[in-house]
């Protein structure tokens, strides 16, 4: 059988239209886009061009994109940057125990430099309580980030809801959208946030870029000091070739109609292990408030690491991890409290625009035939 990729969260595979817009800036156009002669313009305009691309996908202006190297500096801007211009006042961020680990890790840095933090808990379907969030809020919070989607089992937040609560409070609300872009709306008018990471590798960008909406007004410590790329937000020449290939994708993510068909073949998958395994497989992850291409599964008694060894022409992902020997449930999924003889055996499947389904046939009978 043919390789079958399944992990279009971990990473999406450039977009022939993206790789084309990008070919310029490989082999002809080398100017540096801060420059003001001939040879930085073409670069210039592109740089220009995808940060109104980008905005057009998330509904604001283009002066509130910075890009940046991908999801984690988006993140990691967006939490430090904030938390460094706190000086001596006492600063409390609300985060979640299901986020992934570009926020979680830099929460425990601003920990380590005096700030604290409040990992709010989810219920059983990876959900945020909104008023877990509004109770987390002290008089030192200055920030709530909670992600839009989760990675692992898919779970959409009710992010306009903690918007809300937030604004009420007087606070700043950032969400990674990182795995949300391109895969449902994004409008950061209709989430009412005010910062907002993207990756490019999960649109069909490339790896090594990445962007964080500011609303205008809000001001931050840049990570990189230097000269005043990015609005003085991020210093280092920008990437025309890129940036470029980021501002195609998200033009592309905003067109693409093929996301309804995508979550059709997600739910025959579904309606095929069931019809297979029945009660032997448990749902990870709500039932409907879930990104489209998301399918979280549990084979109970397995272990999902292993049952992805025996299929190995099937790219795709299990949380739970191996350190010397033993195997520990994914963090995620422990928050939602799933009992680890369920939770060992979670497989995720995130299907994408390649996906046929053939492939998901396959894949059914494949785990049918190694699970009997
Ligand atoms: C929810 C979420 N946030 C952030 C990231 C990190 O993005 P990047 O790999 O672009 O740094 C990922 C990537 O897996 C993710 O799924």
């Amino acid at each position: 059988m043919a390789p079958v990729y399944l992990d279009y969260n971990a990473s999406t595979p450039i977009d022939p239209a993206v790789a084309a817009v990008m070919r310029p800036f490989l082999e002809e156009s080398y100017g540096n886009p801060s420059s003001g002669h001939w040879a930085s313009s073409s670069a210039k305009a592109a740089l220009e061009r995808a940060r109104s691309q980008v905005a057009e996908l998330l509904g604001c202006a283009a002066d509130e994109i910075v890009f940046t190297s991908g999801g984690s500096e988006a993140n990691n801007l967006a939490l430090k940057g904030l938390f460094f211009l706190r000086g001596n006042r006492p600063s409390h961020i609300v985060t979640s125990q299901v986020e992934h680990p570009a926020i979680l890790v830099p929460c425990r840095f601003l920990d380590r430099l005096g700030a604290t933090v409040t990992y709010v808990p989810v219920d059983g379907s990876g959900l945020v309580g909104p008023d877990d969030v509004r109770k987390a809020i002290t008089t030192d919070t200055f920030l709530i980030s909670i992600m839009h989607a989760n990675n692992e089992v898919g779970t959409i937040q009710p992010i306009a809801e903690i918007a809300k609560i937030a604004h009420a409070n007087g606070l700043l609300l950032h969400t990674d959208a990182a795995q949300s872009v391109g895969k449902i709306p994004t409008k950061v008018q209709e989430l009412g946030v005010d910062l907002l990471s993207i990756a490019g590798h999960k649109v069909y960008a490339p790896k090594g870029i990445g962007a964080l909406y500011i609303r205008r007004g809000i001001t931050i410590e840049p990570l990189i000091h230097g000269a005043g790329h990015e609005g003085g937000r991020r210093a280092g020449t920008e990437s025309a070739l890129l940036a470029a290939g980021l501002g195609k994708a998200c033009e592309i993510a905003q067109e693409w109609t093929g996301m309804p068909a995508t979550q059709r073949l997600r739910d025959l998958f579904w309606d095929r292990l069931r019809a297979r395994f029945g009660n032997r497989i448990a749902l990870n992850g709500h039932p409907d408030q879930r990104l489209p291409n998301t399918l979280n599964v549990s084979f109970i008694g397995h272990v999902g690491a292993e049952i992805l060894a025996r299929v190995p022409n099937v790219a795709a992902s299990t949380g739970s991890a191996c350190h010397s020997g033993q195997i520990t449930l994914s963090p995620v999924l422990q928050a939602m409290g799933i009992a680890p003889d369920v939770g060992m055996g979670a497989v995720r499947f995130s299907l994408g625009r390649g996906t046929t389904r053939d492939e998901i046939e396959e894949v059914v009978d494949q785990l049918c035939r190694v699970l009997a």
